[in-house]
C-alpha cells in the first residue's frame, strides 16, 4: 500500500501533474507546502499594512480607489492561500496564532516604513514586481491547489505593478519635488526588493529538496537575476537611478551585473530588528483581538443553523 501511493506521488512529479488534496504526499513534502503558503498567506495579509497607511491620505479619489482595490486584493490573496493551507490538514487559527506569535514569518520587505506617497507607487513596481517573478513560475508548481490560487493572483499582482508605475510616471512629469520624491523612494525600496527572492543558492539550504518535488521551478539567484534584467530598462523610461554603482550590462552573459546584496540587513530583518516588525505584529495582534466577537457570532449562528437543521 505504502510503496503504491509513494509511487503515485512520484509519478506524479515526473510527469509533471499536479500533487491533489486526496493523495499521498511524504511528512516533509507536506511540512514545507504548509510553510510556503502559510509564509505566503501571512505576508499578503501583513503587506496591507505599509500601503494601507496611505489609504486616508491619497492625494485624489482615483488615487484612493485604485489604492483601496489593491488593498483588498492582497486580503483575498491571503484568505485565499490560508484556505489553500487547510486542504493539507493546517488550522487556520493556529496559523495566525504562529503569526502573531512570531513563530511563522512574512517578507522581510514589509517591515519597511512607507514615509511618502512615492512610496506606494515604489511598492507597486518593485515589490509587487518582485512578487510576479517569484510567482509566475510557482502557477507551475506540484500542489494543485496552490498552482491555482497562483494564476488568479498573478492576473491581480499584474494590475498592482502597473499601477505602481502608472503613479511614478504620473509623479515623473510632475514638479521637482515630486520627482525627488520618487527617487528617495527608490533608493530606499531597491535593496529589500532585491532580499525579497532570498538568500543567495549557496545560503539557501531547502532550494535543491524544493526543486526536486517541483515545488520551486528556479533558485534564488536566477529569479533575483530575472528581476534586475526586466527593471532596469523601466528605470531607464522613468528616468530614476536605481542606487547600485556596480550595476551595468554584461554582454557577455547576456544579463545585467549587480552589487552585492547586504545580507546582514537582511537577516537583522528577518530575525526581528527591522524598522516595522514590531509595530507590523502588533497591529496584527490588535485587528486579530478586535474580529473575535466575528468569529464568535459566526460559529454561534453556525451552532443554530446546525441546530434547526438536525
Ligand atoms: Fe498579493
Ligand atoms: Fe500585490
Amino acid at each position: 500500500m505504502t510503496a503504491m501511493v509513494e509511487e503515485h506521488f512520484e509519478h506524479t512529479l515526473e510527469k509533471d501533474q499536479r500533487i491533489e488534496p486526496r493523495d499521498w504526499v511524504p511528512e516533509g513534502y507536506r511540512k514545507t507546502m504548509i510553510r510556503m503558503m502559510a509564509q505566503h498567506a501571512h505576508s499578503e495579509i501583513i503587506g496591507m499594512q505599509p500601503e494601507g497607511n496611505w489609504i486616508t491620505r491619497a492625494p485624489s479619489l482615483r488615487r484612493k480607489a485604485i489604492l483601496l482595490a489593491k488593498v483588498q486584493d492582497e486580503a483575498g490573496h491571503g484568505l485565499y492561500l490560508y484556505s489553500a493551507t487547510e486542504t493539507l490538514g493546517a488550522d487556520r487559527t493556529d496559523l495566525t496564532e504562529r503569526l502573531i506569535d512570531g513563530k511563522q514569518k512574512y517578507s522581510s520587505i514589509f517591515n519597511y516604513p512607507t514615509l511618502t506617497f512615492a512610496d506606494v507607487g515604489v511598492i507597486g513596481w518593485l515589490v509587487d514586481g518582485a512578487a510576479i517573478c517569484n510567482q509566475v513560475p510557482l502557477c507551475r508548481s506540484s500542489y494543485g491547489p496552490y498552482a491555482r490560487a497562483m494564476i488568479r493572483i498573478c492576473k491581480e499582482e499584474s494590475f498592482h505593478q502597473r499601477q505602481g508605475y502608472e503613479l511614478l510616471m504620473t509623479m515623473m512629469k510632475g514638479t521637482q519635488a515630486q520627482r525627488d520624491m520618487v527617487q528617495d523612494a527608490v533608493n530606499r525600496w531597491w535593496w529589500p526588493s532585491l532580499m525579497m527572492f532570498g538568500p543567495p543558492d549557496t545560503d539557501s539550504p531547502n532550494t535543491a529538496q524544493s526543486m526536486a518535488w517541483r515545488i520551486k521551478r528556479h533558485t534564488n539567484d536566477e529569479l533575483r537575476q530575472r528581476f534586475v534584467d526586466m527593471t532596469v530598462p523601466q528605470a531607464d523610461i522613468l528616468g530614476v537611478t536605481l542606487p547600485d554603482p556596480d550595476l551595468r550590462w554584461n554582454a557577455e552573459r547576456g544579463h545585467y551585473d549587480f552589487g552585492e546584496v547586504d545580507w546582514a540587513e537582511f537577516k537583522q530583518v528577518v530575525s526581528g530588528n527591522g524598522p516595522c516588525n514590531a509595530q507590523r505584529v502588533e497591529h496584527r495582534r490588535r485587528a486579530h483581538e478586535d474580529g473575535a466577537w466575528v468569529r464568535e457570532a459566526a460559529a454561534a449562528h453556525a451552532a443554530k443553523r446546525q441546530g434547526s437543521i438536525a
